[in-house]
């Protein structure tokens, strides 16, 4: 029988880390907190329906907090959010503490500088290895036209520089 190739958690994360990513915050409130996680997993699902999605894990402490709400909303970051990014990939118990935010128009936490943002209701949630596939059914959206994003890329942050597109 034929042995299946080890790959080693190093590998899979050093080769999929070639893969780049812009960089979420997702985002939801009830009547006692802000919760919010910081995401790489944002994904584009469905036109038609209107569908996106992220990958939470499995041990994540926000996600069944924001589960618990029905909604979440999802900040694209800028070039300029690396603390922001930092704080919401942290174990912080209030990563909203001194952090001025406006509120979309369900009431969620809208991310001060954001690319684009987008407000969903959450429409299935699946076991997927390690980790939870949420799909989200997009309620509202919105975008600035003049904030470049944060990138995540082979391990390190980076700002998308105008000059290098092609
Ligand atoms: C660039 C970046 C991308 C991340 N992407 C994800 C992701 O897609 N899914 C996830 O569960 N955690 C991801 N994390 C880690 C979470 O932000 C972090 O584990 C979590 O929010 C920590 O606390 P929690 O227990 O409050 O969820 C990412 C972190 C960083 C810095």
């Amino acid at each position: 029988m034929t042995e299946a190739p080890t790959i080693t958690a190093g590998q899979f994360r050093d080769v999929l880390g070639c893969y780049p990513t812009g960089v979420c915050v997702v985002t939801s409130a009830d009547e006692d907190a802000r919760h919010g996680m910081a995401v790489g997993s944002f994904t584009s699902i469905s036109l038609d329906p209107r569908l996106v999605g992220f990958f939470p894990d499995k041990t994540s402490s926000s996600w069944p907090r924001i589960q618990k709400t029905g909604r979440f909303c999802v900040n694209v970051l800028g070039g300029d959010h690396l603390d922001i990014c930092r704080r919401f990939a942290s174990k912080l118990a209030d990563k909203f503490e001194g952090l001025t935010h406006r509120r979309s128009p369900g009431g969620l936490p809208l991310i001060d500088g954001a690319v684009a943002w987008i407000e969903c209701r959450i429409a299935a949630v699946q076991e997927v290895g390690d980790h939870l596939l949420v799909v989200g059914a997009v309620e509202a959206l919105g975008k600035s036209d003049d904030v470049a994003p944060l990138l995540f890329f082979r391990g390190g942050y980076h700002r998308l520089s105008e000059s290098t597109q092609v």
